[in-house]
């Protein structure tokens, strides 16, 4: 008999789309070996379900996750913009709060995006989420890694779509979906 493609969940927080379109690019890399839901944080449940891999991902703020007033600013910039974007009650950090703790050490893995100053990205929200990830029971897969974005509103630098696919290929091979 043939056993059903595992799921996997891609939860992510995004102000001026960049961490979005790194998500789905990180999803069309799982695709190869899973089921991929990709959904905001906004409407993520706190528990995720029947999977076989939680991957979350949200911005560097402020050198980690975003915070409430980190949050309050990114939306008062994207507006400056003309980006649609609504205010965000929660983000990557209050979610993983509420997260369901795993029990049977569910596969996951976490990424943030963030702006690379030179040859180096300030701060990590990524190693902040798998501490929490791992803190909760979930067995981290890989390395927590980052994208990056050329300024706060992006855009994502040459070859940061294709590295995030590349990275969630790997990641399903290793866990072997
Ligand atoms: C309030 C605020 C604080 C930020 N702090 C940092 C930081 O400490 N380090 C960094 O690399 N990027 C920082 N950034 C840039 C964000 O990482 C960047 O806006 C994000 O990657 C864009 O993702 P998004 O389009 O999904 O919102 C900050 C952005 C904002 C709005």
């Amino acid at each position: 008999m043939v056993e059903p493609r595992k799921k996997a969940l891609v939860v992510y927080e995004s102000y001026f789309g960049n961490t979005r379109k790194v998500a789905e690019a990180v999803g069309v890399g799982l695709k190869e070996r899973f089921d991929v839901t990709v959904v905001d944080v906004l409407d993520a449940e706190p528990s995720p379900g029947e999977v076989g891999l939680l991957v979350v991902g949200g911005p560097i703020h402020a050198f980690s996750m975003s915070r409430a007033a980190t949050r309050e600013e990114a939306v008062k910039q994207a507006r400056a913009l003309g980006v649609p974007v609504v205010p965000h009650t929660l983000g990557v950090r209050e979610w993983l709060e509420q997260l369901e703790p795993s029990t049977t050490h569910l596969p996951a893995a976490a990424f943030d995006t963030a702006v690379k100053v030179g040859w180096f990205t300030v701060g990590s929200a990524a190693g902040a989420e798998l501490s929490t990830l791992k803190a909760k029971g979930y067995d981290a897969q890989v390395r927590p890694q980052h994208f990056h974005v050329k300024d706060v509103d992006g855009p994502l630098l040459a070859g940061e779509l294709e590295r995030a696919t590349e990275w969630g290929r790997v990641l399903a091979e290793t866990v072997g979906g």
